[in-house]
């Protein structure tokens, strides 16, 4: 199977990720640390803007869950600058491409795009790019117990690795290369 890519950059050689879950302090929040952690090491981070969101407006202004900030400081990451943002129709303007982590939060990512005029091409699954069982979900773990945390950040660790290669090819494909200009 070839690997999955990521839609054009809108601006050559920028690129912007949008993370969506349901209520943005566990999932999204959780994708947006590693795949900030992951941009940067790379060095892909003056070019490459990545923020987060949940469909649903109840968190706005949070931390992350504590049992997410949690999983992520025992495995090495800074959790403390997350505040909960709400989707709406912007995102879909300001975005390259918008990852959702469920079916649910994908069909919210759609209708905004849609309400903004976009068809919601630039919508997809986050695990559309899991190397190990590509186009499913990351599963909520709110209602449940620290396992589904371990489990939501071995999926995002494993995901965003694929992402970050998608993401220099995308942007090496984009005619705006370091180095490149004269
Ligand atoms: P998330 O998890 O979408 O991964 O942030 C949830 C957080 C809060 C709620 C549901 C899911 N909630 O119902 O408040």
């Amino acid at each position: 199977m070839p690997a999955a890519t990521l839609p054009p950059a809108r601006t050559p050689g920028q690129y912007a990720v949008a993370l969506v879950c349901l209520g943005n302090i566990c999932r999204s929040p959780m994708a947006d640390v590693v795949l900030s952690d992951r941009v940067a090491a790379a060095g892909l981070a003056d070019r490459v803007t990545v923020e987060s969101c949940g469909t649903g407006d109840w968190h706005v202004g949070r931390r992350m869950d504590h049992r997410a900030a949690a999983t992520l400081t025992s495995a090495g990451y800074n959790a403390t600058r997350h505040r909960a943002q709400q989707l709406d129709d912007s995102w879909a303007e300001r975005f390259d491409v918008l990852l959702a982590m469920d079916a649910s939060n994908l069909a919210g990512t759609r209708s905004a795009a849609s309400a903004d005029g976009g068809a919601g091409e630039r919508a997809l699954l986050f695990r559309t790019f899991d190397p190990v069982d590509p186009g499913g979900e990351v599963p909520d773990p709110y209602y449940g117990g620290d396992s589904g945390f371990e489990e939501v950040l071995a999926m995002v660790e494993r995901t965003t690795e694929v992402i970050v290669a998608a993401l220099e090819q995308v942007l090496g494909s984009s005619g705006d290369r370091r180095g490149d200009r004269s």
